[in-house]
């Protein structure tokens, strides 16, 4: 029987989906989703819910002490873009929400925990393509710093403290049931919210900016594969690389004509393009796929069809 489960943050782009899914496969009641405001109705609706500050320490306590938690999902942070406009709120939540989780872990009140990082933890000296697990970091945004001490200190809890902490540094998410929450790679979701609406697009990335993007199904299926593999498989206690697809505006605008032919791009490159510059344009995730079997499902035109689908029905 799986024991209760805690989401942190589960009201944003990934916890909506992530909290679906785990409901669908462990039972509603099992499945805890907890934000700082209350998300969708579905979400709120579908089992419990909990208004929770993921930088409250104690107030995180008596929630896992209420239901009797077990394992934790932290998808509370402050995103890339959202981040450079407000440095110290977004070190104190992306770092203070964690080591909440880390040391009520390490005090064993919870047996596994969940922690993103992202593509944003490498920097300006990283090589760009096919970028390997351990290379060259050097960050230089403020999300970024925080997801690579991050990634520092959860490597640390585990070789010190033993604490069954599990991560993949997931690239740009695409998906259509939320809107994406203040990064570089929104720009892959908007875009197709505008080709249904407008008919055109005006991007805030040049149309040769590549990076590393992935369908949120493959996201979550991830997700739940690597807390579910068994831990003597697992030779990555910072973070895994996590491949799927990467592209340009470009392709996505063809790959979308491919449906809409008459919808057409334009470019004004913003902030957000010195952000990008700084990021790999594809991952090498050879690990992920040796230590736990990843395999991702949905390439960009695979991805266009759900998305134009389904933001269609909506
Ligand atoms: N979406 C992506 O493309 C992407 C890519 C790489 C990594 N990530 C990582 O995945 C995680 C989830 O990302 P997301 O895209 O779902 O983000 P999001 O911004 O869509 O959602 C974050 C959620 O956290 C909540 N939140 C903010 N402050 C909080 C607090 N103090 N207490 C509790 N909840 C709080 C917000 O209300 C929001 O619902 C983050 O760690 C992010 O860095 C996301």
């Amino acid at each position: 029987m799986q024991k209760p489960i805690l989401i942190l943050g589960a009201c944003g782009q990934i916890g909506t989906e992530l909290t679906v899914e785990l409901r669908k496969k462990y039972g509603s009641e099992c499945v805890i989703a907890s934000d700082i405001r209350e998300g969708n109705n579905d979400l709120v609706k579908s089992g419990p819910f909990e208004l929770l500050d993921a930088t409250s320490y104690g107030a995180i306590e008596d929630v896992v002490m209420h239901y009797e938690i077990d394992e934790v999902y932290l998808m509370a942070a402050m995103l890339s873009a959202t981040a450079e406009k407000f440095p110290m709120r977004a070190w104190n939540l992306n770092m203070g929400s964690l080591f909440n989780i880390l040391n009520l872990a390490r005090e064993g009140k919870l047996s596994k925990v969940f922690w993103p990082s992202s593509i944003a933890v490498f920097g300006p000296n990283t090589p760009k393509e096919d970028t390997p697990q351990n290379t060259i970091m050097e960050p230089s945004t403020v999300y970024g710093i925080s997801k690579q001490a991050g990634e520092r200190w959860c490597e640390y809890y585990f070789k010190k403290f033993g604490v069954d902490v599990r991560s993949v540094r997931y690239p740009g998410l695409i998906s259509w049931k939320t809107m994406p929450g203040g990064g570089t790679t929104d720009y892959a979701v908007e875009i197709y919210h505008e080709a249904l609406k407008n008919g055109n697009y005006q991007c805030f990335l040049n149309e040769e900016t590549k990076l590393p993007m992935m369908y949120m199904d493959d996201a979550i299926r991830a997700t739940i594969s690597l807390m579910e593999s068994p831990a003597e498989n697992l030779t990555i206690r910072s973070s895994y690389n996590l491949g799927s697809m990467s592209f340009t505006p470009s392709e996505v605008a063809k790959s979308i004509q491919k449906h809409i032919p008459d919808f057409s791009i334009s470019y004004a490159p913003d902030f957000r393009q010195q952000i990008a510059d700084s990021w790999p344009s594809s991952i090498d995730d050879t690990l992920a796929r040796k230590d736990w079997g990843w395999q991702p499902n949905f390439n960009l035109d695979q991805t266009t069809v759900e998305m134009l689908e389904n933001l269609k029905r909506d």
